[in-house]
C-alpha cells in the first residue's frame, strides 16, 4: 500500500538519538559561531514530561486552541479527508487530537502513529485499541525525521492523509520545512492529502508571554538541555548561571529561544572545554510563525496545493488542509 515514507527502512526504529551524536551536535554546537545547541535533545523523559507541561500553561494557547480548532470543525474537516482513508500520524503524542480527528472520520481504512517515544506510543495505541476496536491501528516507532518505511494496512485505502500537529513544522528553518514537506509529499502522492497544524504571526506580546511563561516551566524546559548535557556527556554546567529567554524577531516571524551565561565561565564537556563571557547567549531553538499565505506558499513549493484553512476567532492558529498537486513519488 505505502511507499516509503522517506526513503528505507530506519536501521534502529524507535531508537532515540544516539548519545554520541548528542555528543558530536553540542561540541560542534558550542564550537560554531553563533553557539548552538540542538533543539532536538529537548524530549529526553524530563523534557518530554516538561513539554506536557508546557502543553498545559495558560500562556501556551498553542495546543488549547488547536485542540479547539479541530472540535468545533471536526464534521468539515473529517469531510474534506474523505471516507476510507488511511491517517498517518506524525508525532502525534498522546493522541488527544487524533482522537478528536478519528471520531469523526468515515470508515477510516487504517491509522499508523509514527512516534520516536515507544513508551508515548504504546499508552495511546493501547487507548486507541479500546475506543476504536474495529481499527487497524499500526504503530511504527520511529524518528519520522529520519528514512521510516511504513506498513500496509489490510484493507485498502482510499488515499493517504498525512496528519502533522502541533506546529512542529515551526521549528524547521523555512528551508528545511520545504524539504521536510518533499518528502511527505511522496506519501500523499496519487490523490492524497495533508493536515498540518501552524501557529500563526500576532501580536509580539502573545507570543512571547507563551515562551515567557510566569511559572517558569519554559524556563525549565530550556535549561534541562544542559542539565541533560551534564547527566549524559560529563559536562558541568551550572545552571544557576545560566538565564532563559525567549524573543519574538518580527522580520523572520520567529521565536528564538536562548540560553544566556549570567557570568563569566568556562564549562566542561567530556575533555573539551568552552569559555563564555557574562550576556553571551546559546540559541537553543527557533519557532516559526506564519502568515496564511506564506504557509500555503511554502507547501506549494514542496508540491502541496492549498484547500482550506480552520483558524479560531482570534486567528491564533491554523489547522490547514492541502492535496498533494503533483505525482511526486518518483
Ligand atoms: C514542539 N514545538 C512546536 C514547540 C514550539 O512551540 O515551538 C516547542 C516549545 N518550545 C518552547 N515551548 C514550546
Amino acid at each position: 500500500m505505502i511507499a516509503n515514507f522517506i526513503t528505507a527502512v530506519q536501521p534502529a526504529a524507535g531508537a532515540p538519538p544516539a548519545s554520541s551524536d548528542f555528543m558530536s551536535d553540542v561540541i560542534a554546537g558550542l564550537s560554531s559561531e553563533p553557539r548552538t545547541l540542538p533543539c532536538k535533545y529537548f524530549y529526553d523523559e524530563r523534557g518530554a514530561a516538561l513539554f506536557q507541561k508546557i502543553c498545559e500553561l495558560p500562556e501556551y494557547y498553542i495546543t488549547r486552541t488547536e485542540i479547539d480548532i479541530l472540535d468545533r470543525h471536526r464534521t468539515e474537516i473529517a469531510a474534506h479527508l474523505g471516507a476510507q482513508i488511511n491517517l498517518i500520524g506524525l508525532g502525534t503524542g498522546s493522541g488527544t487530537k487524533t482522537r478528536i480527528l478519528i471520531e469523526a472520520l468515515e470508515r477510516p481504512a487504517g491509522y499508523i502513529p509514527v512516534d520516536i517515544s515507544e513508551k508515548q506510543l504504546r499508552k495511546s495505541t493501547a487507548l486507541f485499541h479500546k475506543i476504536f476496536p474495529d481499527l487497524e491501528i499500526l504503530p511504527v516507532c520511529a524518528d519520522y525525521l529520519q528514512p521510516v518505511a511504513l506498513p500496509s494496512t489490510r484493507r485498502k485505502a482510499a488515499r493517504n492523509v498525512v496528519y502533522f500537529p502541533g506546529s512542529t513544522i515551526g521549528n524547521f528553518e523555512p528551508d528545511e520545512a520545504t524539504q521536510f514537506l518533499r518528502r511527505i509529499a511522496k506519501v500523499c502522492c496519487h490523490g492524497g492529502a495533508l493536515l498540518i497544524g501552524v501557529d500563526l504571526r500576532k501580536d509580539r506580546d502573545v507570543i512571547e508571554a507563551a515562551y515567557n511563561d510566569t511559572a517558569g516551566v519554559t524556563a525549565r524546559f530550556n535549561l534541562n538541555l544542559l542539565a541533560r548535557a551534564n547527566r549524559e556527556l560529563r559536562a558541568d554546567f551550572d545552571l544557576q548561571h545560566w538565564q532563559h529567554r525567549a524573543i519574538y524577531n518580527s522580520d523572520a516571524g520567529r521565536i528564538e529561544m536562548y540560553l544566556i551565561s549570567q557570568i563569566d565561565q568556562a564549562v566542561h564537556v567530556a575533555d573539551y572545554t568552552f569559555e563564555f563571557r557574562s550576556g553571551e547567549k546559546i540559541i537553543t531553538e527557533f519557532s516559526y510563525k506564519y502568515a496564511p499565505e506564506g504557509f500555503a506558499a511554502l507547501a506549494r513549493n514542496a508540491g502541496f496545493e492549498f484547500q482550506k484553512m480552520w483558524t479560531d476567532d482570534a486567528r491564533l492558529f491554523g489547522v490547514f488542509y492541502f492535496t498533494c498537486s503533483a505525482d511526486t513519488s518518483g
